[in-house]
């Protein structure tokens, strides 16, 4: 019962900020991806009887019962054990190859990773779809890692959640060329976690029905935008996308602003970019990291401009990526 599995973070082309009903985890508008190689969980799920209680290792580092991590995996584990019909405790071991909780949806991958397998470790056969939602229950942003490639979370209508789940726009092969230059601006942990921020927007900002009811509608464009292979499109409508996003954000109550003096250089290099001609167009989630968009041939000219700013630590070259799969070697 014991597996390993490697997941993968994505990027939101198009955004998810606000939950309509908090206890199922749906969002109010649905959201488009694309998972990205090269930020990766690798998980080792374990049920066994020698386990006394569920014990959780993350980078290292063994969790407290009572931190806000635990309770997350044993949440998940026990939706897993719920379906799987057994109450065997786990131990899961995770490692990320990237800054935790540092708008690097460290969530995503990792929530991912955890359901794929711990479902495989209790011996269940659940379809994408099925995994998507589980997932879904565990982070929003993680039943799009379930996806190879470009994927669309619909928010669904159903008052039970059953129809908002993460689907295939196009597998990876589809764009080769697609790229995402993530630009580390700060390698420390954010301070408010997405989670708590846009339960808060929901709240109090007043721009939040415009904010998921135009979100609603670019969903549905970038899929389109991403079929056509239409870059330019496709980066205009993501960098707008996100500046809404940010908006709804910066108008809560007490303001979210997760854009750091760094993140603003690289935006402001990246709209002079456009500007002199170079198809490159930001997009940041929560945190102040900037992930540039851009496509393969433009890579060495946006990395030499970049590298050249004081607030880049260093930038991360991710195309598209698989979902999760069962890889060899455990982490224990
Ligand atoms: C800004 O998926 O981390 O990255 O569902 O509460 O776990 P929970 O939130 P999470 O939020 C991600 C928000 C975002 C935008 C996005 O990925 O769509």
């Amino acid at each position: 019962m014991k597996v390993t599995v490697k997941a993968n973070a994505n990027i939101a082309l198009t955004k998810y900020w606000g939950k309509k009903d908090a206890a199922l985890k749906t969002p109010w508008n649905s959201s488009t991806s694309v998972t990205l190689e090269g930020l990766e969980t690798t998980t080792t799920v374990d049920f066994d009887k020698q386990y006394k209680k569920d014990i959780f290792i993350l980078d290292g580092k063994e969790c407290a019962e009572e931190t806000d991590e635990y309770k997350e995996v044993k949440e998940q584990l026990d939706i897993i054990r719920k379906k799987a019909k057994m109450n065997l405790k786990a131990k899961v071991v995770s490692k990320n190859d990237f800054p935790t909780a540092a708008g690097f949806a460290s969530s995503a991958s990792g929530l991912a990773a955890l359901t794929f397998g711990a479902a495989k470790a209790a011996g269940l056969n659940l379809s994408v779809e099925e995994l998507s939602k589980i997932s879904r229950m565990g982070s929003g942003s993680a039943s799009r890692s379930l996806i190879d490639g470009f994927a669309i979370w619909h928010k669904g209508e159903r008052a039970d959640g059953e129809d908002s789940f993460a689907e295939q726009i196009a597998p990876k092969e589809f764009w080769p060329e697609f790229r995402i230059l993530g630009c580390v601006i700060s390698k420390k942990a954010k301070k408010i976690k997405s989670r708590a921020g846009m339960a808060q927007s929901v709240k109090t900002s007043p721009i939040f029905k415009q904010w998921y009811e135009h979100a609603e509608i670019d969903a549905q464009k970038m899929v389109e935008l991403i079929k056509k292979k239409d870059f330019v499109a496709l980066g205009e409508l993501a960098q707008h996308n996100c500046i809404l996003m940010h908006a709804c954000a910066m108008t809560t109550l007490p303001p979210i602003i997760y854009w750091a003096p760094g993140s603003l250089e690289v935006m402001h290099r990246v709209l002079e970019l456009q500007d002199e001609g170079v198809k490159c167009y930001f997009t940041l989630d929560g945190g102040p990291q900037v992930k540039i968009i851009c496509l393969e041939k433009d890579v060495p000219k946006i990395k030499e401009e970049i590298k050249k700013l004081e607030g880049v630590h260093e930038i991360i070259e991710c195309k598209p990526g698989l979902g999760p799969r069962e890889v060899k070697g455990h982490l224990f």
